[in-house]
């Protein structure tokens, strides 16, 4: 089965063929980085005009690089929730369109549905049931999944997203946008261990919060930034967050018993919260699942293999969709 996946949710204008939800013919990704990044974050109204730049020519040639026509497409997924409303409707659109013209089903994806899916991109043999950590710049969430279409929310963030700490704490730290993959590269000269930031503990809940790491941030920078290096700050920092992903993912296991993690969105890029939830799942014998860093940051071969297990399911696909910008994964 021959899915095109469509992706337009924030600034990423992507497109791609996947076959039989694992095989990737081709995942083209038109980043806007560099159009938002003088103004230090995403601005919806241009993002949606780049959209409309960009979704035809990025269709076009997941095409040609898949090596296919647009006849031998089977089915469209496109991300139609959570996300900007403009930058969403781009995709819907040009999905809808497609969908009438090819007389092929249509589906319209949850964002963080299609994270998730990137894991079954790489493992497809993955099993039921997982604990995955969906860490984005919107979304920091702990979710017990069931099923492909079967989704509980364990725990969330009570204020930033663990992306949206990053990319606060690299605009504090005058690194630019966005901060997550800066930081990253930064970190890896420093030493995690040279300045103790505070890490929130949230008892008896699989919450997590943010705010607390980022006013330490902005205070340290300020009264003692220049007695460190930018590579331990950011290393320390770094530290702070991943401990505090690692230890409250590493908790809802122990809570559900669930011997099985997958983590997803675009922070699990992070060459150190891979390289720790690898090492911890390790040492306590569970399984462990992560897609490589181009498939954890927004493409739309994810949100494809997503579309794959929806329209494999054989459940009535409803024929209107509509755009959303905001609902939760699940209830
Ligand atoms: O999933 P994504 O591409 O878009 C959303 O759905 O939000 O995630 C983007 C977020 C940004 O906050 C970015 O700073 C962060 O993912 N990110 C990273 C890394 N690469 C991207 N954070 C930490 N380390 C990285 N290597
Ligand atoms: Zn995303």
């Amino acid at each position: 089965m021959i899915i095109l996946g469509i992706e337009s949710s924030c600034d990423d204008t992507s497109a791609s063929i996947v076959k039989d939800g694992r095989e990737i013919l081709s995942n083209i990704i038109s980043s806007q980085i560099d159009l938002h990044a003088r103004f230090g974050g995403v601005v919806p109204e241009v993002a949606s005009r780049k959209h409309v730049e960009l979704i035809n020519p990025v269709i076009n040639e997941a095409i040609s690089k898949a090596n296919i026509c647009f006849t031998d497409i089977d089915g469209i997924a496109v991300t139609n929730r959570p996300g900007l409303l403009g930058a969403l409707l781009i995709g819907v659109t040009a999905a809808k369109s497609l969908s009438a013209a090819l007389d092929v089903p249509l589906v319209g994806i949850h964002h963080l549905q299609g994270h998730i899916a990137a894991n079954f991109l790489i493992n497809p043999n993955f099993g039921f049931p997982f604990i995955t950590l969906v860490v984005s710049g919107g979304h920091t969430d702990l979710i017990l999944v069931r099923s492909h279409d079967d989704y509980e929310i364990l725990g969330r963030t009570r204020d930033d997203a663990a992306g949206e700490a990053f990319d606060k704490s690299a605009r504090i730290l005058e690194l630019g946008y966005p901060g997550g993959p800066v930081i990253d590269r930064i970190a890896k000269e420093g030493n995690p261990k040279a300045i103790h930031f505070p890490r929130a503990k949230l008892d008896d809940t699989l919450d997590f919060s943010f705010s607390g790491l980022k006013t330490a941030v902005i205070r340290f920078y300020k009264e003692q930034g220049n007695k460190h290096s930018m590579a331990d700050i950011a290393a320390s920092f770094q530290d702070a967050v991943v401990d505090m992903l690692v230890q409250t993912t590493l908790k809802a296991v122990e809570a559900t018993g669930i011997n099985r993690i997958a983590i997803a969105g675009g922070v699990a890029a992070n060459s150190r919260l891979q390289q720790q939830m690898k090492e911890k799942s390790a040492k306590r014998g569970i399984e462990f699942s992560c897609p490589p860093p181009i498939l954890c940051t927004d493409n739309a071969a994810m949100i494809a293999c997503a579309g794959y297990y929806t329209i494999k399911s054989g459940k009535l696909i409803p024929k209107e969709i509509d755009t959303i910008a905001s609902q939760p994964i699940s209830g």
